[in-house]
């Protein structure tokens, strides 16, 4: 089928590659002149696992082009995705203009079997609202509307697409149903489960999916801290209760709040609708509030753990694991306290060129080990493998202090402890540093509680 895609963001750039790697034949539009030129010189501007070998892949069997003249890739079109930006007002309500735009602007330029889907996240009610805009536009009712969320998570984007749990389809007409069918037809006959329901309710669908899946995060960490205060380890209480089939042992790893550009705006925009529609989400509101003083209080206790203008490693920046992406990162709220309070912020990340531009007053290194040297303590908050397999020994030997607070949980606390570390995890008892190292303080609860604020 001919589809043109409309953004060449994060989700406009995976949608394209997939699409094209499925056998169609994409064309993908931004207005952004550079973007494009790089894309088509198969410059792939963001960093995502996979992604740019299939661009270069799919732009060498020509079935992935790149322009900015949409209006002309659209007239013969099967398909437009709208992959366009929805940013998030304070009070979390989103902003659809780039969406409704974007679908006015396209709409004169299609022929009349063409359906518009929406890609980007938007709230329930938008691919409706959209429909009446693009019939007002076109003076008729031949274009559909339809709704198809994506699943997509940073680093694993590629296989989320192509391997997805289901295919959610929102279509409130028989015909733009059957397009999208046929679109994901490849990966219905791998066993992909395709869910054909009304526009709203696949809009609710993406909602309702993160804002779940943020509560279990959310329920977790507060078991994490319970665990803290009770001598427990909460890996081994999420292990428990994830092995329960009705649960599911997925996000439930306790870390330092999520982060993003799904996760805080989409819970949000859920809490944000439901006080506009009278039917509030409590939890969600409760959750949104506990993520953002996690993050804080976690601060606090760094502040609390480190001497008075000591110096603090911090391992990894970006929101997770194997994406350069610093939206609404835990380091974004932690580093500027820790600054703030007079410490010396030494950092690391494997991908840090977004954090570089947003974080200031610090001091950034080019190996984990440059960032620990003389370090009064080492935080880990972002679980990237390269700290998985820290050299112990040689983190100790390298740092002044020996604490080492690891916000992930991705360290075994034996092995720390072995190298002369006193290890503290989340939601995790403390660990006694081997003898050799004693001197250094004893456990890490000790050493928190002695430390000067
Ligand atoms: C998420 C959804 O998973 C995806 O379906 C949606 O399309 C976009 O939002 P993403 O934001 O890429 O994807 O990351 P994800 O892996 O879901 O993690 C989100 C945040 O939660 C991160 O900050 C991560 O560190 C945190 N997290 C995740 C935890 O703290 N614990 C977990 O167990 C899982």
């Amino acid at each position: 089928m001919k589809i043109v895609v409309l953004g060449a963001g994060y989700v406009g750039l995976t949608t394209s590659a997939c699409l094209a790697d499925l056998g169609h034949s994409v064309t993908c539009c931004d207005i952004d002149p550079q973007r494009i030129a790089a894309l088509q010189s198969a410059r792939v501007p963001i960093f995502e696992p996979g992604l740019s070998e299939l661009i270069a892949q799919q732009m060498q069997a020509e079935r992935l082009h790149f322009t900015t003249d949409a209006n002309m890739a659209a007239n013969d079109a099967d398909a437009v995705f709208l992959a366009v930006g929805t940013p998030s007002d304070r009070d979390g309500d989103i902003d659809l203009s780039y969406v409704e735009t974007a679908a006015q602007a396209i709409a004169p330029y299609l022929p009349s079997a063409a359906v518009i889907v929406l890609k980007s996240t938007v709230v329930a009610g938008t691919a409706r609202r959209v429909k009446s805009l693009v019939d007002a536009s076109r003076g008729g009712g031949d274009i559909a509307v339809a709704s198809n969320p994506e699943f997509l998570r940073e680093g694993t984007a590629i296989k989320d697409f192509l391997h997805a749990d289901r295919i959610v389809i929102g279509a409130d007409d028989a015909r733009s149903e059957a397009v999208l069918r046929m679109i994901y037809a490849p990966l219905a006959l791998r066993g992909i489960p395709i869910l054909a329901t009304e526009t709203v309710n696949a809009e609710l669908i993406k909602y309702a999916a993160n804002a779940l899946l943020a509560l279990k995060i959310g329920f977790i960490n507060d078991v994490a801290d319970l665990c803290e205060r009770l001598g427990g380890d909460v890996t081994a209480v999420a292990d428990g209760i994830g092995r329960d089939h009705r649960i599911g042992g997925a996000f439930l790893a306790a870390g330092p709040g999520f982060g993003g550009s799904c996760f805080p705006m989409d819970t949000r925009a859920f809490a944000s609708s439901g006080r506009r529609h009278g039917a509030q989400q409590p939890l969600v509101e409760t959750l949104i509030e506990r993520n953002e003083a996690r993050k804080q209080a976690l601060a606090a206790r760094i502040i609390e753990a480190a001497p008075r203008h000591g110096r603090v490693a911090i391992l990894g920046t970006s929101f997770k694991a194997n994406t350069d992406d610093v939206r609404e990162a835990a380091a974004l709220t932690i580093v500027p306290l820790l600054v703030a309070a007079g410490l010396s912020v030494h950092l690391h990340d494997p991908q840090p060129d977004a954090a570089k531009r947003l974080l200031s007053n610090v001091q950034w290194h080019g190996t984990a080990l440059g960032a620990l040297k003389d370090a009064d303590l080492a935080v880990v908050l972002t679980e990237w493998d390269q700290y998985r397999t820290l050299d112990l020994p040689k983190v100790a030997r390298a740092m002044a202090g020996n604490t080492l607070l690891d916000l992930r949980n991705i360290i075994d606390p034996e092995r720390a402890a072995g190298a002369g570390l006193n290890y503290q995890g989340l939601g995790r008892a403390p660990l006694a540093a081997a003898p050799a190292r004693r001197g250094h303080g004893g456990t890490a609860m000790a050493q928190l509680a002695a430390s000067p604020a």
